[in-house]
């Protein structure tokens, strides 16, 4: 057993129905394989309507299981209200909403045009809301049971980014409406919890924040006290039981998925981890003869 593997029984999502935004590459994709293993039926949604077909046909073919794709610029509440459409038409009903749809890119704040700032928060704070309200009424219209949200946030949500201003602040913006909606939509049965992950390298995410040289010069593995990246499966496997009932009273959570690495760098004393095993005998003596100033 190992984190490269599935972590739940088969018929973990038996029975759901659960729609991805951006599920049509990276992160996404990853998270929307497992689901189908685990007997969820799927729709993913993106901008770009061949790759999703691409993807559909992909993991179908590895999976038996059934996708969607649907077309949908999460920023446009029209076309996330048509989104949810075509899902409740194919399958009648949608049981789990993961907002994982992202924008992002590399630069000095004071670079960007106001264009470029509003890019990143429409991308992931609006789209998010645009997700979230529109499957929230619908559930609460339709006064469905039992539904989950599912948001994907990064660590610098709490603690901020530099260099990525924009989405350290539609992130925390996510942050705050998953745990604010996780005390008011309770009522009506709809959970909402984030994951915040680490590295978790994609073609999409380093193409912007590591373009170039900058993948060598500067190795995300060795900012992680674990010393790797993270594997797809294993941030798969926490969404999967974060869809699944098996989490039913986890709500308002957001679980952190990144090898120990935002803490690396906030411990102030962190930095003594260079200091060689066999120098800390001298240190300690050097501590203890100070007792008696
Ligand atoms: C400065 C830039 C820029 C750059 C675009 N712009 N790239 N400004 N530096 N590198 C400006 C443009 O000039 C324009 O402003 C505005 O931003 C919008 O750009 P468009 O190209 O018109 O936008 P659009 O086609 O909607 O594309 C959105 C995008 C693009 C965000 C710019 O990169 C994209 O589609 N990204 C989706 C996938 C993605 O980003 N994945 C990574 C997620 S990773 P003006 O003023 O000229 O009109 C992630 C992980 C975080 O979130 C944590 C990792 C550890
Ligand atoms: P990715 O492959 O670039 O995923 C982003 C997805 O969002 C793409 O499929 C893209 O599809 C879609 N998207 C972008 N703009 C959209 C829009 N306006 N409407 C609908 N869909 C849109 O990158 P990723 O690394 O897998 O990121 C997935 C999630 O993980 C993001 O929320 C990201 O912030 C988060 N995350 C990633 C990491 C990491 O290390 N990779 C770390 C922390 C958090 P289209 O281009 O087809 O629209």
């Amino acid at each position: 057993m190992n984190y490269k593997e599935g972590m739940l029984r088969e018929d973990a999502l038996v029975g759901k129905v659960i729609v991805i935004t951006g599920g049509g590459s990276g992160l996404g994709k990853a998270m929307t394989k497992y689901f189908l293993e685990l007997g969820a039926k799927v729709a993913i949604t993106s901008r770009n309507l061949e790759k999703l077909k691409g993807t559909a046909e992909e993991l179908e073919k590895e999976t038996g299981g059934k996708v969607l794709p649907v077309q949908c610029d999460v920023r446009h509440y029209d076309q996330v209200e048509a989104m949810l459409k075509a899902c409740l038409d194919e399958y009648g009903q949608v049981d789990g909403l993961l907002n994982n749809a992202a924008g992002n890119f590399i630069s000095p704040t004071e670079r960007l045009s106001a264009n470029a700032f509003d890019t990143i928060i429409d991308i992931v704070l609006k789209g998010s809301k645009n997700c979230t309200l529109a499957f929230g009424k619908h559930w609460i219209d339709t006064k469905q049971e039992t539904s989950t949200i599912l948001n994907i946030v990064t660590t610098y949500a709490w603690t901020g980014s530099a260099y990525v201003v924009p989405s350290a602040t539609a992130k925390a913006g996510v942050l705050a409406m998953t745990r604010s909606l996780a005390v008011e939509w309770a009522k009506y049965g709809i959970r909402s919890n984030a994951i915040a992950p680490g590295p978790f390298p994609t073609k999409g995410a380093w193409d912007r924040l590591l373009p170039g040289e900058l993948k060598d010069k500067f190795d995300l593995a060795k900012k992680v006290p674990l010393k790797r990246v993270g594997d797809h499966q294993e941030l798969a496997n926490l969404a999967a039981y974060l869809m699944s009932d098996f989490s039913a009273y986890i709500n308002g959570e957001v679980v952190t998925i990144d090898g120990g690495e935002w803490l690396e760098g906030a411990g102030q004393f962190n930095i003594l981890k260079h200091i060689p095993e066999e120098m800390w005998d001298q240190l300690e003596a050097m501590i203890r003869a100070k007792k008696s100033n």
